[in-house]
């Protein structure tokens, strides 16, 4: 699958079923490798993130079943071993989980070798905070032209850390080391979105002493050893807040299963403001366009508990439906707005501007990055063919094709399916026009 042709205009009505987050679920099959007994975890979804993830584990003598329609996945760390070079290799490019790996190999296994990382293109993506991190739990770090290789031949042992942004790669970084490093770990300046909560969730039950105390700072006393975990991933959050934005661009109603209030809070605000309606239940939240007209809003990116970097895309669909000029400011990544040139395509205004448009303390400024939008809407948007830049980027552009009067094919779709499952079908569930092409 790479090509959708969209016939739009029609409102998503219906339901969808959530599993666990893409951004827990990857990080929680890598700290399976920590455990000496096997580990379950629940809900895992089918998306092509946890395909690399679970090939790497392969790779290095994990046993792994997945029952892929009900989300149970297996994890047996029980041989793990290290992997040859070149069979890691050929996973370079294809995800940022494998620079955590780290961590639990060198407990393991004494060395890693980690793949050139891929991911999304939204910015430089740099991971010189993951490397600090493992030089101070004393690791020695050799780049090569493939990749790199680590070792800590004498073990990790516990470090003071204070992160200079609270990026949530690196807090997993020191998460997953620290856990079994000698002595206690001190980490200020920790991200603590609600996957990185899961994520200690899954470390206490494993066996780990971990406390969050308040103003970023984490502890963690590291133990000589932990055993396997049973664990429900969190929900998918980013996910939820896309089929939201989704059911407001195509003035729909969507409800949304094993969506949560907690935290989601943000998010349920800012939806609020624009004019979204939403009823919370025990079984999930149902989003839906109560036909009134949609208001303009200012929002910031920010890291947890402020508004997810990765909510902004589709919600901007909504806005170019919104009367007056929101603003988005994007605090968390230099680079996340290049989907917008699509939209415009569609019939949207969406200026780029390189100013802070925003009060809140940002590392792009006076930098020459394009990080402010300003949407003047509402605009009625026009089929067009367009072609998926990133993952959320791409869920937009499925909503404004979805919402756009007339036929829009869009193309490198498959992208989507790093992180949606089985989006296709969820389409056909709620009633989008659309086939599958080439
Ligand atoms: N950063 C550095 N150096 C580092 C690490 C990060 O400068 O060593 C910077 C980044 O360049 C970025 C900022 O810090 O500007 C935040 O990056 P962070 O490390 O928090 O992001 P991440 O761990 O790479 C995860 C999610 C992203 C999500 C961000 C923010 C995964 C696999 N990815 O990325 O999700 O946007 O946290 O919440 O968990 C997505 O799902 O589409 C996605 C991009």
């Amino acid at each position: 699958m790479s090509l959708i042709k969209i016939e739009g205009g029609k409102p998503l009505r219906g339901r969808v079923e959530l599993k666990g987050a893409k951004n827990l679920v990857t990080k929680a099959m890598v700290a399976s490798l920590l455990g000496e007994t096997p580990s379950t975890l629940l809900d895992v979804p089918h998306i092509s993130d946890v395909d690399v993830v679970q090939r790497l584990l392969n790779l290095h003598g994990v046993n792994i079943t997945h029952d892929e329609k009900t989300g149970d996945m297996v994890l047996d760390p029980s041989k793990v071993e290290q992997a040859h070079m070149v069979d890691i290799d050929a996973h370079a490019g294809s995800s940022r989980i494998p620079i955590l790996f780290c961590g639990p190999l060198l407990h393991r296994l004494g060395e890693a070798f980690i793949p050139g990382l891929g991911g999304c293109e939204i910015g430089d993506r740099p991971v010189d905070f993951h490397f600090d991190v493992l030089r101070q739990f004393g690791a020695v770090i050799e780049k090569l032209p493939t990749g790199t290789r680590l070792s800590a031949p004498d073990g990790l042992v516990a470090a003071k850390i204070n992160l200079p942004y609270p990026s949530v790669g690196a807090t997993e970084q020191v998460l997953l080391s620290a856990t079994t490093a000698k002595g206690l770990t001190e980490l200020r300046g920790a991200a603590i979105e609600p996957e990185i909560i899961d994520l200690i969730a899954i470390l206490q039950k494993m066996g780990a002493i971990i406390s969050v105390d308040t103003d970023r700072v984490i502890r963690i006393e590291g133990v000589k050893q932990l055993k396997g975990f049973t664990h429900k991933a969190l929900f998918d959050r980013n996910e939820a807040a896309s089929w939201a934005a989704a059911a407001l661009a195509t003035k729909g109603d969507i409800f949304v299963g094993g969506a949560k209030q907690v935290e989601m809070m943000t998010f349920l605000n800012t939806f609020r403001k624009v004019g979204g309606e939403f009823d919370i239940e025990p079984a999930g939240i149902r989003f839906f366009h109560p036909g009134s007209e949609l208001q303009p809003v200012v929002i910031e990116t920010d890291v947890h508990p402020g508004f997810m970097t990765d909510w902004q895309q589709p919600l901007v669909v909504a806005l170019t439906q919104a009367k007056g000029i929101s603003i988005v400011h994007e605090t968390v990544y230099e680079n996340r707005f290049g989907f917008t040139e699509a939209l415009n395509k569609m019939g949207a205004n969406i200026q780029i501007y390189r100013e802070c448009l925003g009060g809140n303390p940002c590392r792009f400024g006076q930098r020459n990055f394009n990080h402010s939008a300003v949407i003047s809407g509402p605009t009625p948007l026009r089929g067009a063919d367009i072609r998926v830049p990133d993952l959320r980027g791409g869920f937009s552009h499925i909503v404004a094709a979805l919402a756009a009067e007339g036929t829009s094919n869009v193309s490198n779709v498959q992208l989507i399916s790093r992180g949606y499952e089985r989006f296709i079908d969820k389409l056909q569930v709620l009633g989008a026009d659309f086939s599958v092409e080439g």
